[in-house]
């Protein structure tokens, strides 16, 4: 990411990207719920289950793949080489990834030899991750990756074209919720570049827009509904 980027935003007051309200009690109960969860194989391969890490009051939440080999012996998500640059890359927008931020994966075990989870392993964590997001209830939801795309909203593929528009959420879960679909940290770790046009370039400009968005939404006045010409509905 450019560091002193005249173009960074700069940061600002913390209450301003938390809700006053109290997380629901439907998260302390996660953690035991979660660990005896045996909805899929993962299950039997796990070390531990990975649920998230940050502010469970944050407006921003961020979601990713599934744990890897770091996240599954911590137990926290996103904590190796590629959440690392997730952080870095939150802060470069002025956004701290504990305080600003909830994070969270599609699963919550981590598949074997890093692999991609499988349609039915989405599915069968989906019901823990929609319970994540009613608790928290964010007003952003960062997605990051192909993965969590498909897994949150079952759309598939191409994420150099999704990436950077919104989404407007639907239905009990995900609406009234705006969606930002970028690049996931791994793939930008395989590709680092700044150059302008890169990968790395877009998600910083892709960041940049959601930091916006939460500064809007905490300032008001609300946005209105409508589509924008880069904003989709669902
Ligand atoms: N990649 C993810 O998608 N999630 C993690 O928790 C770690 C790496």
């Amino acid at each position: 990411m450019p560091e002193n980027d005249p173009m960074a935003v700069d940061p600002i007051q913390p209450t301003l990207l938390v809700t006053s309200e109290t997380p629901s009690p439907a998260l302390d109960t996660l953690p035991e719920a979660c660990s005896a969860c045996r909805r899929c194989a993962l299950a039997e391969t796990r070390h531990q289950v990975v649920i998230s890490r940050g502010n469970p009051r944050a407006r921003l939440m961020v979601i990713g793949e599934g744990p890897g080999a770091q996240e599954d012996a911590s137990g926290l998500p996103f904590v190796g080489r590629a959440g690392q640059l997730l952080d870095q890359m939150l802060l470069s927008v002025g956004l701290d990834s504990n305080r600003d931020a909830y994070i969270g994966n599609v699963v919550k075990c981590r598949p074997p030899d890093n692999r991609k989870p499988t349609a039915e392993e989405m599915a069968s964590c989906l019901p823990w991750l929609e319970s994540q997001i009613a608790a928290v209830d964010p007003a952003v939801i960062l997605l990051a990756g192909a993965t969590a795309m498909e897994g949150l909203l079952g759309v598939k593929g191409g994420i150099t074209k999704l990436r950077g528009q919104w989404r407007q959420g639907s239905g009990t879960v995900l609406g009234g919720r705006w969606l930002m679909p970028v690049f996931h940290p791994s793939y930008l770790l395989r590709n680092p570049s700044r150059q302008q046009g890169s990968p790395k370039w877009h998600t910083w400009q892709d960041l940049q827009e959601v930091r916006r968005r939460l500064d809007q939404l905490a300032n008001g006045p609300e946005i209105p509904a409508g589509e924008p010409s880069a904003e989709r509905g669902l």
